[in-house]
């Protein structure tokens, strides 16, 4: 708006219409103003606000707005903004006016023109109550009589919802039913996190939002998609491409840490804080999505949201599964103090909810295989700084002396790269790249920064450093606003990406969700206490805990209960322990006996089952056994599901994703059981258990086995072999086809005379689920009917029980 005289003589024609009237006038001039401007139709956007007297509305979203309003309204848009809660409407009118009293305009806006602004903007933003189903008809109403008078057209509506998740759902139902824009009209619903509490809740809210929305039509904010460093992220590894092609990926990374430090606590916010936790409230939605950011491959549209979404999804498909072993977790010791009081609960209650987290994440792909990418996150720490770190290798050696060295030439000074998202020493968003990698191209919207002289970032002084900041600091919220605005879905949480972060991320949850959190005094105190170290796929703490001052759950671990217990099951050898420990027992084993195999025989014939029980043995060989004699090693499988070998659901596909990628095996050592021939899954006549077993006479000396792995079903099933199966419990037949109770049916398993070959049998258990079974087939006989574990009995060879805790302590 230039003219500020003619839009006076606008308002100045109806000075005392109330309410609605004079925003309907306020919408006109402005719509007129525009139009003499922009010499084209004007478009209308109404923005409403739910939860306009908010906290999140008062400090961010009314400024936001006013931002979106100042950028967009000479360019051929009117706007009518909303403010709406279920506050009575005078109560809500004046606490709306309170949120809009400290709105704010850009430093390089004349006072006089921002007054002007600030006051029309004023005149276009009102108060409303939305309770009822009438309230939204009537919103509705007003927003198409205000249409209509004013003679525009409508481009759309925003909906922001600022209100708690439970309110979701009737907010949802009331504007998909009356408050849908007229044809031709674009509808976008803004939704604040959380968005579930873990997969399943997740789930269940997208499908109750999916009922009421389109997913274009919904944007789910992650405001660190706003930070411009994090927005950045994409931008400047294409405008760099050509000097990062060849450094960004594991040979040339060393490690990405990807970290967010508070100062704050949780104080006043333990009622939300209590459920959630920190992995919740930030390593699930924004330490992912920079992490996706940086490891995705980059699309050649970097604009395009299909794309990138694309790729995002993708790194989450290459994700490593998280074990407790991946994180440390630690709380600020008042925190506990501060739940009581806050949440009234007795004197005895004391939290598991982690306030800090630090989590090892891998990458299984090409680019990334065996790179760690490092989240972290903590309230009460020593500072308050968020950024993600690009560290790289320094594969040169420097035979000139230190003193010599300098910034832009040596390549044995830190080479790193920081999209640095704000705080810290630095007090505002950057980008540093060093400057002996290359020196980098921003778009004119940054530029290059200096900081206070003798600061160090990262270990290096800031001189060593490209530095680049914005040339205007833009708060996330409102560079969100514009993107909802100009529909840029690239900087939303689409239902996809949600679910497979919360995919990724539930397991560790439910394995941390008894474990008690280290506790840390806060602020400096915290000293070494949560420094961490990673190795072999774990993550640690450094220091030793000290004495827990607060005592976890449940009566106090022995050192005896962390004691590999050695006993007989069934008349032969049972290895039992804490899972942990028994994976690593168990995987020592294995290496033990392929060792000898490959001295004595030049190779090692292993067959393994499939399920979820030998993944966390697959990845104890996979990143805990460097002396695995690999490269002599046979993989036979125990048994497969009919589908196709690439199918989630194919047991060959488990033992790719968790082993076979991530040691060298050579592929023509690699057996997997010919279940699809023929464009068919497991038909008779394609004879797949019959080649099988020509494989393994052919291969295997005297069909016996090194060693095969096997499970115990809570059926009392192993292999693929069932109860009551008419084949493969005795006869001559080597391999057949079964039939499973549960899905998918049709199996191919090696029978139990072809397992009762084999040289050693080792036989997994664990978790609760197998309690009850384990106590059975301790008692039974020889019953492989009824119980085909019980025909488990090597002729020659030697049957190892492998059970945990959870499994064997009934
Ligand atoms: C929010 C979390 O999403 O992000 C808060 O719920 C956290 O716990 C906040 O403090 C941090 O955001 P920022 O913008 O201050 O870094």
């Amino acid at each position: 708006m230039s003219d500020p005289s003619l839009f006076l003589v606008c308002l100045s024609v109806h000075p005392r219409h109330p309410g609605m009237w004079k925003m309907l006038i306020v919408v006109m001039c402005v719509a007129l103003l525009g139009c003499l401007q922009a010499q084209e139709l004007q478009e209308h956007v109404s923005i409403i606000l739910l939860g306009a007297t908010g906290d999140l509305a008062k400090k961010y979203l009314w400024q936001g707005l006013f931002q979106l309003y100042l950028d967009e309204v000479g360019r051929g848009h009117s706007f009518s903004f909303h403010g709406a809660a279920l506050t009575a409407p005078k109560q809500g009118q004046e606490l709306m006016a309170k949120a809009l009293e400290s709105l704010s305009c850009p430093k390089d806006m004349a006072p006089s023109h921002c007054a002007e602004e600030k006051d029309q903007f004023l005149q276009l933003s009102r108060y409303r109550q939305l309770k009822t189903a009438e309230d939204y008809q009537a919103l509705n109403k007003d927003i198409e009589a205000q249409l209509q008078h004013a003679g525009l057209r409508e481009a759309g509506r925003i909906f922001y919802f600022s209100v708690p998740p439970f309110a979701y759902a009737d907010i949802a139902r009331n504007i998909n039913s009356s408050c849908r824009p007229g044809p031709g009209a674009w509808l976008r619903v803004v939704l604040e996190k959380p968005f579930g509490h873990d997969h399943f809740s997740a789930q269940q809210l997208a499908t109750e939002l999916g009922s009421f929305f389109q997913e274009e039509e919904m944007y789910r904010v992650d405001h660190y998609l706003g930070k411009q460093a994090v927005a950045q992220i994409l931008p400047f590894r294409d405008q760099n491409r050509k000097a990062l092609d060849s450094l960004w990926n594991r040979h040339h990374v060393e490690r990405v840490e990807i970290i967010m430090k508070e100062t704050v606590d949780a104080e006043g916010r333990t009622s939300f804080y209590e459920e959630y936790g920190v992995i919740r409230d930030v390593l699930q939605n924004h330490l992912t999505e920079v992490l996706t950011l940086v490891a995705m491959e980059l699309p050649l549209n970097v604009s395009s949201a299909e794309a990138v979404l694309r790729h995002k999804l993708q790194v989450f498909q290459a994700l490593r599964g998280l074990q407790r072993g991946s994180a440390v977790v630690g709380q600020y010791q008042s925190y506990s103090e501060q739940v009581r009081r806050e949440l009234q609960k007795p004197d005895s209650f004391h939290s598991l909810t982690p306030t800090f987290a630090a989590v090892l994440v891998h990458i299984d792909n090409l680019r990334w295989e065996g790179v760690p990418f490092i989240l972290m996150s903590g309230k009460a720490l020593d500072e308050r700084v968020g950024y993600a770190r690009i560290l790289f290798k320094n594969q040169a050696c420097c035979v000139q002396s230190e003193k010599h060295w300098a910034a832009a030439q040596s390549q044995c000074l830190p080479r790193q790269l920081i999209f640095h998202i704000g705080h810290g020493d630095l007090g505002s968003p950057a980008v540093l790249v060093s400057r002996n990698l290359f020196r980098p191209s921003l778009p004119s919207s940054w530029k290059e920064m200096e900081g206070p002289p003798g600061l160090r970032l990262f270990g290096s002084p800031l001189s060593d450093y490209y530095a680049y900041s914005p040339v205007q600091e833009r708060d996330a919220h409102s560079v969100l606003l514009s993107h909802i605005f100009h529909g840029r879905k690239d900087s939303f949480i689409t239902t996809e990406n949600l679910l497979a972060s919360w995919g990724f991320w539930t397991p560790l949850l439910e394995s941390l969700a008894h474990k008690a959190p280290r506790l840390y005094p806060g602020g400096a105190e915290n000293g070494r206490l949560l420094d961490f170290e990673f190795s072999s796929g774990r993550l640690f703490f450094s220091q030793q805990q000290p004495e827990q001052l607060v005592p976890g759950p449940g009566p106090a671990p022995m050192p005896s209960d962390f004691q590999v217990l050695r006993a007989k099951y069934r008349e032969s050898p049972l290895v039992s322990a804490w899972s942990e420990e028994l994976i690593s027992k168990l995987a020592n084993d294995i290496e033990a006996t392929a060792v000898r195999a490959v001295r004595r025989f030049g190779q090692f014939h292993l067959a393994l089952s499939g399920g979820s029980s030998p993944v966390a043995l697959f990845q104890q060989l996979a990143t805990a056994h460097y002396g695995f004699p690999w490269a002599h090693t046979h993989l036979w499988l125990v048994d497969e599901r009919c589908v196709p070998l690439s199918d989630p659901e194919s047991n060959f596909q488990g033992l790719q994703a968790h082993l076979l990628q991530h040691v060298r095996v050579p592929y023509y050592n690699i057996h997997p059981m010919p279940v699809h021939l023929q464009q068919r899954l497991c038909a008779e006549e394609d004879q797949g258990a019959q080649i099988y077993a020509r494989e393994i006479s052919a291969l295997v000396a005297n069909s016996s086995f090194d060693l095969v792995l096997l499970g115990m079903g809570a059926d009392g099933h192993t292999a693929s072999l069932f109860p009551q199966s008419p084949t493969g419990l005795d006869g001559e037949q080597l391999v057949v086809l079964t039939t499973s109770p549960s899905q998918p049916h049709r199996r191919m398993s090696l029978s139990l005379p072809l397992i009762n070959r084999a040289k050693k049998v080792a036989v997994l258990v664990m978790g609760r689920m197998k309690r009850e079974i384990t106590a059975l087939v301790s008692r039974v006989g020889y019953e492989p009917k009824k119980w085909p574990i019980s025909g488990v009995l090597p002729h020659s060879g030697q049957l190892v029980w492998y059970m945990d805790y959870d499994a064997f302590l009934a």
